[in-house]
């Protein structure tokens, strides 16, 4: 990892406003991404991740505010840049994002190769020749024969779409790429094989990537590190092998489906129920305490801070010392 990251998000704060209150989506979240790196953010459905993501690409709803923080990138602060600056000179063009559901917004008339080539068009002063060359190699690099350029969305699989979306997210060469579930509809081999695609990109164009998902397997082969979010924060966040062979928050036990037992050998508790909390009014101290099977007192006055388990783990958890003795 070099020194500087590439993206740096400091206790941001991005909060809905709806009848009876401020939704807190994205609640004091911190976040680093270095160059050629590709880190997994994975939370249940609720959790704040593509508010994240919105707020990073700043594509916000109009009832969305942000409240404190910084998001550097390259270290300039993106929150201080106006719309004009960050639209011509970031959004696309270094930050760029296959949206969740994106491939049902093709566009059903136009093929493929127009829709990629309208995108370079629209950004990039270059002939219409050179544009569709740059949408077949574009193409090529998402393995998809260029010949299928001139099909229409209807005539691709659901993978070919997700291909081609994450092509056009590829269009003006952007150093980071957030790609929101963009697996969800697909069936299992196919979703391994996009994630594994993104992840060669990475070795290939010099990009960066975050992958937002449910999934910690899912994203295991592809990413670098894993960032786990609830209830609009990172709870805990570390290499992928720490957080898949040795998670320490309790929230993320529940994410791989295995909770040890604290009190003696590792035996499993089973499952954790529940959902996670309405963030009108998210619950007090540590926000997983009413589901967490290792709630104490403290854990429902004070929010824990993030603690240091290596150079790479971070745990936010009140209980950390007796799960690290288990
Ligand atoms: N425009 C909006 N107005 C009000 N609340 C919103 C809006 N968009 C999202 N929310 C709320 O913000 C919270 C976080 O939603 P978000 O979509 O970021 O979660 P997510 O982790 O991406 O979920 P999923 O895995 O289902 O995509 C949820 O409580 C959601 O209901
Ligand atoms: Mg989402």
């Amino acid at each position: 990892m070099s020194a500087a990251p590439l993206l740096k998000v400091n206790n941001l704060k991005m909060y809905y406003s709806v009848e009876g209150g401020w939704v807190k989506a994205v609640d004091g979240l911190f976040l680093d991404i270095y160059r050629n790196e590709c880190v997994g953010i994975v939370g249940e459905s609720g959790c704040g991740k593509s508010s994240l993501a919105l707020t990073i690409i700043r594509v916000l709803p109009s009832n969305s505010k942000i409240f404190s923080g910084e998001i550097l990138f390259e270290g300039e602060n993106m929150l201080e840049l106006s719309e004009e600056d960050f639209r011509k000179r970031i959004r696309w063009k270094k930050i760029s994002i296959v949206f969740q559901g994106a491939m049902n917004s093709l566009n059903p008339v136009i093929t493929i190769g127009d829709q990629i080539v309208e995108t370079i068009l629209a950004h990039e002063n270059m002939s219409k020749k050179e544009a569709w060359e740059r949408a077949e190699n574009l193409l090529r690099l998402v393995g998809i024969d260029p010949k299928r350029a001139k099909s229409y969305p209807f005539e691709f699989s659901g993978g070919m779409k997700q291909r081609a979306m994450i092509a056009m997210a590829l269009a003006l060469n952007p150093s980071l790429l957030i790609a929101d579930e963009m697996t969800t509809a697909l069936d299992v081999i196919i979703q391994a094989q996009i994630i594994n695609l993104v992840a060669e990109l990475k070795r290939g164009l010099n990009l960066s990537s975050i992958i937002i998902s449910h999934d910690i397997p899912l994203v295991f082969s592809s990413s670098d590190r894993i960032f786990i979010m609830y209830a609009g924060k990172i709870v805990e966040h570390g290499s992928t092998e720490e957080i898949y062979y040795s998670p320490m928050h309790p929230y993320t036990f529940l994410l791989l489906d295995s909770v040890p037992d604290i009190r003696g050998k590792r035996r499993t508790l089973g499952f954790i129920e529940g959902a996670p909390p309405n963030l009108l009014d998210p619950p007090t101290g540590c926000r997983f305490h009413p589901r967490c099977p290792f709630t104490i007192d403290i854990c429902r006055k004070e929010e824990p801070e993030m603690s240091t388990v290596s150079f790479s783990h971070h745990v936010a958890c009140h209980r950390i010392e007796e799960i690290t003795l288990s």
